[in-house]
């Protein structure tokens, strides 16, 4: 897909160099947050002894720990299926981080058939988010796993 987003993430990481996981999300959270408008969280949450850990991320200090049962994010996470939640406030679960957030896109981050953690965007907008910007957003987290997987 030809995207200004999948571009930069594409100029910052399709190298032979092998940047460190905390490099490659932290960088990834900041293109998202610079380019992708009407948004006020991004970032990505990394399972580790079955639950959701924070990680990088842009906006306000979030939850530290999703469990697998708790929030879009855990649904993505255990499901390893996207989601567009067009309101958050319908959605039974939702963790509300931040109250100004109205609709979140959550994108499961699967390397080697193993859960590696979920990149999460909140927006303050309702219905944010559209399936171009999910395929958008599933391409992006297609390039860092490469990354990620070699490291
Ligand atoms: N809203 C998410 C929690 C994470 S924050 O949005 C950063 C959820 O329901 O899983």
């Amino acid at each position: 897909m030809d995207n200004q987003i999948i571009s930069t993430i594409k100029s910052f990481f399709d190298d032979e160099n092998n940047y460190d996981e905390v490099t490659i999300l932290a960088n990834t959270s900041a293109i998202i947050n610079q380019l992708f408008p009407n948004i006020n969280w991004v970032g990505f949450y990394l399972y580790k002894n079955n639950i959701l850990k924070l990680g990088p991320f842009q906006g306000k200090p979030a939850c530290m720990e999703i469990k697998l049962e708790n929030g879009v994010c855990g649904w993505s996470a255990r499901n390893k299926k996207s989601i567009i939640v067009n309101n958050v406030h319908e959605f039974e679960g939702h963790i509300a981080c931040d109250s100004a957030s109205n609709s979140e896109l959550v994108i499961p981050i699967i390397i080697d058939n193993v859960l590696y953690g979920v990149l999460d965007i909140d927006s303050p907008l309702y219905n944010r988010f559209s399936d171009c910007d999910l395929q958008i957003m599933e391409d992006v987290i297609k390039i860092i796993s490469k990354k990620i997987k070699r490291l």
